[in-house]
């Protein structure tokens, strides 16, 4: 049967508003939730939102461990994931015990976790950080030692930027970013020589060398605004590029190579979104002691920058 997608949409805002909810969306999700969301935004700007929200329930249309982060910052609200299984590949690249074992061999090193990763590894970090803020949060770390988990890449680009520091990398990666290859940017670079590239901290170190500018998402958006460039070679997942054209149709935008997909972020469409809200799945649970140990992680990156 053809769902008609405006009735759809309908229906979802008359259950949205019943329900007192608010729909927040990560810039990878499809086109049609990006259209629908309340607040769309990076990993840092949907923290930041979900901490302020007046609505009593977040449906989360990202993945797994956004919606985790939405419910330490929120632990009083109903948190929504539509698709139970819209994980995160990189996130469930360090168990529990991995980060132990880091902890015991380097005892006076403070542990700085991306984002993507469980809530247990944040429980079991000092700080947090994202895409967007890293640099700054590992260089207001008051020690030396900084083990940093779960991204090989983005914890490059850290030590590069922050050369005071001694960064013990863990060597997670994103499956999506680490197909953007060097080959492919020299040769875009040839087609479109006037172009900006804009590349993800979770590229190769190659490629975050020869970009011009190395950004999270929101970050991409700000420089596309403030750029007198018209034309601009994007190193980051696919679904941004909508974004990027709704937002400034003179601009013109090409995929670093042939344009790379997360297959967890396009797991959510309208209809799981309708199910969510008329189900009231699928509730993120969390214990309570993870919830407050991860929390001061979260808060403390949050207050370093
Ligand atoms: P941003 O925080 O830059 O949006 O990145 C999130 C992410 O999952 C990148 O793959
Ligand atoms: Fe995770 Fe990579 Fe998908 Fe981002 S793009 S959610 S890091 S798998």
């Amino acid at each position: 049967m053809k769902v008609d997608i405006d009735e759809l949409r309908e229906k979802i805002l008359v259950l949205k508003k019943e329900q007192n909810a608010v729909l927040l969306a990560h810039n990878y999700q499809i086109p049609e939730i990006q259209d629908i969301a309340d607040y769309l935004g990076d990993s840092l700007e949907l923290s930041k939102i979900s901490r302020d929200l007046k609505e009593n329930v977040i449906v989360f249309c990202g993945v797994k461990f956004m919606a985790e982060t939405a419910k330490i910052l929120s632990p009083k609200k109903k948190v929504l994931l539509p698709v139970v299984d819209a994980g995160c590949p990189l996130a469930d690249m360090i168990r529990v015990e991995d980060l132990i074992m880091l902890k015991e061999k380097y005892p006076d090193a403070w542990v700085v976790s991306y984002v993507n990763s469980s809530a247990e590894i944040k429980a079991l970090s000092d700080v947090c950080c994202t895409s967007s803020n890293a640099v700054n949060v590992v260089r207001n770390v008051p020690v030396k030692k900084i083990i940093f988990v779960p991204d090989k890449n983005l914890g490059w680009w850290v030590q590069k930027n922050v050369p005071e520091k001694e960064i013990i990398l863990w060597q997670g990666y994103c499956l999506v970013h680490e197909q953007f290859s060097i080959q492919d940017l020299r040769v875009v670079r040839e087609f479109y020589p006037t172009a900006e590239v804009l590349t993800h901290p979770e590229c190769l170190r190659e490629v975050l060398e020869e970009s011009d500018f190395v950004l999270s998402t929101a970050g991409m958006l700000k420089r596309v605004k403030d750029s007198e460039s018209k034309k601009f070679i994007i190193g980051t997942e696919e679904g941004l590029i909508y974004r990027l054209k709704k937002e400034n149709p003179e601009k013109h935008f090409y995929s670093l190579g042939s344009a790379k997909t997360c297959l967890n972020m396009k797991k959510t469409k309208l209809e799981n979104l309708y199910n969510a809200l008329e189900k009231g799945q699928h509730v993120v649970e969390l214990n309570p002691e993870i919830i407050e140990k991860s929390k001061l992680a979260l808060e403390r990156m949050v207050s370093y920058v």
